[in-house]
């Protein structure tokens, strides 16, 4: 596993940017495993920006993300398609067919987990998956468990991430209890990982995940037996390494 420390949240975007751009540019149909939440942002806007100075060209690259909220749909502005949307998918020239995120609104979701892995491996697998990190150690909402999942799956989040991602929401209320996300077993088979994590509040979950046990309380612990991990942190959740 690769770790870097940048100096603050800036310098990890532009690094994280670095990387991405440069596996787009080595593979132009490179498949993208993608992530919301507030971390990513900078990369990205470093991403759009370097797509308007003309410096990697999306056309040909598809993704796939990490998750989605059940009951909500691509139009809904607390929803995940739409988060995609607004932050990358509009400011880059990626063909909107080429992307995917899990249909929260399906009417049979367990077909729709089962459609999504499929559709992954029929990519030939994820090139290149960005991830997050939650405080209690969740990768996608895969949430702390007696056991790693595998596939796409529904799952019920707890109250730990129902109050963290409270913050984008009018009111905790509205924030949905269950949302569909890429297994472990998903996310573990791409081919090359890159986590981000910033801020004093995730230092403790990150100290774990990279020098605890392997065990399913901490999801993220399992990256540690991937062979080919870049954890790009910043110099405060780095604090406790
Ligand atoms: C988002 C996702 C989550 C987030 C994690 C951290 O698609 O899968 O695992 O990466 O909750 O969220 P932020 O970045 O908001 O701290």
């Amino acid at each position: 596993m690769k770790i870097i420390v940048a100096k603050d949240y800036d310098e990890m975007s532009a690094k994280a940017a670095e990387l991405f751009i440069d596996r787009i540019n080595k593979k132009n149909d490179l498949v993208l495993g993608l992530a919301t939440g507030t971390t990513p942002l900078g990369l990205y806007k470093n991403l759009a920006d370097a797509y308007k100075a003309g410096k990697v060209d999306f056309s040909k690259v598809s993704s796939f993300n990490l998750d989605e909220y059940v009951g909500v749909g691509h139009d809904n502005e607390n929803g995940y398609y739409y988060f995609m949307y607004h932050n990358l998918f509009k400011h880059i020239n990626i063909d909107l067919n080429n992307v995917r995120v899990e249909n929260g609104l399906a009417e049979d979701l367990e077909a729709e987990c089962e459609d999504y892995s499929n559709s992954i491996k029929a990519k030939g697998g994820i090139d290149l998956q960005l991830l997050g990190i939650g405080h209690d150690g969740h990768i996608g909402f895969n949430e702390p468990s007696s056991v790693f999942s595998k596939g796409t799956h529904v799952e019920e989040l707890t109250q730990m991430t129902i109050e963290a991602n409270s913050r984008l929401f009018n009111d905790i209320s509205e924030v949905p209890t269950r949302a569909l996300t890429m297994g472990v077993g998903d996310i573990f088979a791409a081919k090359e990982i890159c986590m981000l994590v910033n801020g004093k509040g995730k230092a403790e979950i990150l100290k774990k995940c990279l020098y605890g046990d392997i065990d399913p309380m901490v999801q993220a612990s399992i990256l540690q037996l991937h062979g080919n991990v870049t954890v790009i942190c910043d110099a405060e959740a780095a604090e406790l390494l």
